[in-house]
């Protein structure tokens, strides 16, 4: 991984140094060495306005969120970083901190189904309007810009279908159009990519997934390289205060610190998993980035390190078969969520994504997403095999 650059003018670091120690330094009281969860709301000030090391209140900021926050800045090589209860909440307070009513945002036609639903169900009635277009085709999302278009969206690699977005070049295109370019990188994480050197506005991450990697821990974050955007969402945080908490800050800052192991070995693995579905009998289509016949392949392996952990698949039979695939796995949990160290099988059409039915981002009923975590890979191969079946 190349270095990654940072802002306080020292040399630049790897990034599995960054992981570890940005955000990181001793606690000033006791010197351990790891930041402590500082379970507290308030501060005791020493005089009135007096605060001690700038505390005044847990929702305005907190001292392990604050350990977190440099750290999130750093991995994406940004100025701010700020971290929030939820991933949908992060793009919550992005989205009104971004748009007024009568603006407008191009969204992508493959997105995590809670995103969708976001703007669907809850933008939309703030008289924000949106539409869809297939972000792979820059030319498509040149053609969905209006004059009213203040951002333009985009996930990549993405959730459910694994499409692959050139960052490069969509930022270019909304630039010209006067719009921020908003990536969401829960897929890749900063390891595997870097969205705001590529020219993003704004990182959005569901801290859920890989960057807290051990599914206990529902977390957001939102970083960007622009002080005065930075600023204006920070307000809105404070303002809007779904902040993440001190014990969840921890969790995520924990696991951060093996983020390029893990997704080392997700990848690994998943490239195996991958190959082995290709030439299953009963696959019908595999989703993975770095297949050499996928579409995105090669923008894929010019803007990602590796091609992360995420697979999705095509069975022949249709919905019942895929359904019955997802029950049989027994070392894939049959569950929502993703990027954890275990491996996760779920269809999502009935569960992550049942919110996009009837839409123009409606997923494949005959489709499984898998997250491949870290175990041993014959195990998950074997698992995966006995669970298509032979017949
Ligand atoms: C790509 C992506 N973005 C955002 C979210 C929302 O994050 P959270 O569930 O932490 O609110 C998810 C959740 O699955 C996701 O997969």
């Amino acid at each position: 991984m190349s270095d990654t650059h940072n802002h306080s003018g020292s040399a630049p670091r790897g990034f599995e140094t960054t992981a570890i120690h940005a955000g990181n330094t001793a606690d000033p009281v006791t010197g351990a060495v790891v930041p402590p969860i500082y379970q507290v709301s308030t501060y005791k000030q020493d005089g009135v306005g007096g605060l001690r090391g700038g505390y005044e209140y847990s929702r305005s900021a907190n001292p392990t969120r604050t350990a977190l926050e440099e750290n999130l800045a750093a991995l994406e090589g940004g100025r701010r970083g700020l971290a929030f209860a939820s991933g949908l909440a992060a793009e919550d307070c992005l989205l009104r901190t971004l748009l007024s009513p009568g603006d407008h945002v191009v969204i992508p036609n493959d997105a995590y189904g809670g995103t969708f639903r976001l703007f669907d169900k809850v933008v939309s009635r703030w008289g924000v309007e949106w539409s869809v277009a297939d972000t792979a085709d820059i030319a498509a999302v040149r053609a969905a810009i209006t004059p009213k278009t203040k951002a333009v969206w985009v996930e990549t690699p993405s959730n459910p279908l694994l499409g692959i977005t050139d960052i490069a070049a969509v930022a270019q295109v909304a630039h010209a159009a006067g719009a921020k370019l908003v990536v969401d990188n829960t897929f890749a994480s900063p390891y595997l990519q870097q969205p705001l050197a590529l020219g993003a506005d704004v990182v959005v991450h569901s801290m859920t997934k890989y960057m807290g990697g051990h599914s206990d821990v529902v977390g957001g974050a939102l970083i960007t390289d622009d002080p005065a955007l930075g600023d204006d969402l920070a307000y809105h945080q404070n303002a809007m205060g779904a902040v993440a908490g001190p014990f969840d800050s921890w969790l995520v800052l924990r696991g951060i610190k093996t983020l390029p192991v893990r997704m080392d070995r997700h990848s690994e693995n998943a490239t195996r998993v991958a190959e082995m579905l290709t030439r299953h009998p009963r696959v019908t289509q595999v989703l993975y980035p770095g297949l050499p016949e996928h579409p995105g392949h090669e923008i894929a392996a010019k803007q990602m390190k590796a091609f992360g952990g995420m697979i999705s698949f095509r069975v022949e039979g249709g919905e019942e078969a895929a359904v019955e695939v997802c029950n049989r796995a027994k070392l894939f949990t049959l569950g929502e969520s993703l990027g954890g160290v275990e491996s996760l099988i779920e269809h999502p059409g009935r569960m992550t994504h049942a919110s996009t039915a009837g839409s123009a981002l409606e997923v494949p009923a005959d489709l499984i997403r898998l997250s491949v975590g870290i175990e041993s890979v014959d195990d998950l191969l074997a698992d995966l095999q006995q669970a298509l079946g032979t017949d």
